[in-house]
């Protein structure tokens, strides 16, 4: 989809449709309604007064546009109560409009600022203009590369216009549909990672992805081999490794886009290609989903590209443990213990608490670095499904500002976190009569006893864990995630590191 930004007037454009906002009951206050209503001699009044089109969030009302305006339609798009005006309710709305316009095979749509925006105090030409990029892009996202016989892209949006009446106007729109474009296009770059299957997804299909990804944003791109991690005594991600015939690969991503003495912040993301469970078989229904078990590690990805593309001024590193949990001959088991990088010794309880044993060689490799901050990302337990089912993440960590900061982002891009606590007391379940720990406190509290396990490899560095089990896979549409992998996290570190180097 072309993006484009001009100045001009909206409602002269030629295009199939225009789309416009309304919140809940305030039609008369809004700007652009009030010209297509008067161009349109009182269309829009009456499609309110007969429909029963009131601006509520989830209301998309096409109406022909009439002699006096260039376009064949207008689209009105509720954005729900003006007291609740904020940029999510921007998002979702270009966000159905865009589905619903694809739906009627249309080709060009034309918007502007203006319209959803007059009533939104604080937010910038930029952030809306941004919003709305972001709504459009992320909805239409589509995972078709395996339909190879059936045309699922015959209906494809050609062009979005934004169009604005000042020269300044337009100017800052265009900043923000460049941005939002990037952003959006990295969620969806995670979101093509994490769909593909297992056997077209491997650590080693993986580790070539950031590669290509990395040359092409200019970002330094190291993969260690098995020998290479088994050098660095990754005991307990290689225990993970050691049942699968896919060979693990330790992969690192270094974008330098701050100062030279800028501590750096780390990206941890759980790579696990496929979580069979081990020799703890995972039960068969519902099974093939866990190809979705890589998403912090194609999120941390997301994140890199975002940060190189925008040239957010910040060094930032990722990490990404990249293995299948498989069970075989070559497998841990239950009961064996295993060295991690740390020198502590995990007796494994369950092969299927894989992620936190990936993730301590992980993240104890992070504390090289010296960074200012640890941040991991992970489909870690099915404890935080059942404790915030699928609209927040988990969030647990040893810092309070960067708690705050996480929390902050996370309403500004609503893909909000919610902070289950990170008590000592809590060790106790993991407490190992002949180890250091065990990988499993058994199913009370999992989400708390996985974090304090993982915060035993981070030393005294600042750091967030965010579980993202709940919300990483989505099962039924929403206005801009569609079925499938929802890469929610990509958005949420991004706007913490813009908040934080800019
Ligand atoms: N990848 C799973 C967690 C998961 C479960 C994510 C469901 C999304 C949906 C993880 O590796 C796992 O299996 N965790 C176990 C831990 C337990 C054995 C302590 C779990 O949550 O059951
Ligand atoms: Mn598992
Ligand atoms: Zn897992």
């Amino acid at each position: 989809m072309k993006l484009t930004v001009k100045k001009g007037a909206v409602l002269q454009e030629k295009v199939d449709a225009i789309v416009v906002g309304i919140h809940e009951n305030g039609a008369e206050f809004n700007p652009v309604v009030q010209e297509i209503n008067r161009l349109s001699g009182g269309a829009i009044r009456k499609v309110l007064e007969r429909k029963g089109f009131t601006g509520r969030p989830e209301q998309v009302e096409v109406i022909s546009a009439g002699v006096a305006i260039k376009a064949t339609y207008v689209f009105l798009c509720g954005l729900g109560k003006a007291e609740k005006a904020g940029l999510e309710q921007i998002r979702q709305a270009m966000g159905r409009a865009s589905l619903r316009a694809r739906e009627m095979g249309l080709k060009t749509l034309a918007t502007t600022t203006a319209t959803f925006s007059y009533q939104l105090g604080d937010a910038t030409i930029k952030d809306v203009a941004s919003a709305m990029t972001e709504g459009a892009v992320l909805a239409l996202y589509q995972f078709s590369k395996y339909k190879v016989k059936e045309d699922t892209n015959s209906r494809y949006i050609e062009e979005l216009r934004v169009v604005e009446g000042e020269r300044d106007a337009a100017r800052e729109a265009e900043k923000g549909v460049a941005q939002g474009r990037i952003i959006a296009e990295s969620v969806n770059f995670a979101r093509d990672l994490i769909n593909h299957p297992a056997n077209e997804m491997t650590p080693t299909i993986l580790a070539g992805t950031a590669k290509t990804m990395a040359k092409v944003n200019k970002i330094r791109c190291t993969i260690l081999s098995r020998p290479q991690i088994e050098r660095l005594g990754m005991g307990a991600f290689l225990g993970v490794a050691k049942g699968s015939q896919e060979p693990p690969k330790f992969i690192i991503l270094e974008y330098n886009g701050g100062k030279k003495g800028d501590k750096p912040i780390v990206i941890v993301g759980k790579s696990i290609t496929f979580d069979s469970g081990g020799i703890s078989l995972k039960p068969s229904e519902g099974m093939g989903k866990m190809k979705y078990d890589m998403s912090g590690g194609a999120i941390t990805l997301g994140v890199l590209r975002a940060a190189s593309m925008l040239r957010i001024p910040v060094n930032l590193v990722g990490l990404l443990p990249a293995t299948e949990n498989m069970p075989s001959g070559t497998a841990s088991r239950p009961g064996d213990i295993l060295h991690s990088m740390n020198g502590r010794t995990i007796e494994i309880i369950s092969t299927d608490a894989e992620g936190r044993l990936a993730l301590a060689d992980a993240l104890f490799y992070a504390t090289r670095y010296k960074p200012k901050w640890i941040i991991d990302i992970a489909t870690l337990t099915g404890a935080c499904v059942i404790a915030l089912g699928n609209y927040a993440t988990g969030m647990l960590g040893n810092d309070r500002e960067l708690k705050e900061r996480t929390t902050e982002a996370g309403e500004k891009v609503w893909e909000r976190v919610w902070e289950m606590p990170l008590w000592d007391d809590y060790f106790e379940q993991i407490k190992s009569p002949i180890a250091d720990m065990k990988n499993s406190g058994g199913r009370e509290g999992g989400v708390m006893t996985a974090a304090i396990f993982l915060s035993k490899f981070v030393e005294d560095y600042p750091w967030v864990h965010l579980d993202i089990a709940g919300v990483a896979w989505n099962d039924k549409e929403r206005a801009y995630i569609p079925v499938g992998a929802s890469a929610i996290g990509v958005r949420l570190l991004v706007q913490l590191l813009v908040d934080t180097c800019h």
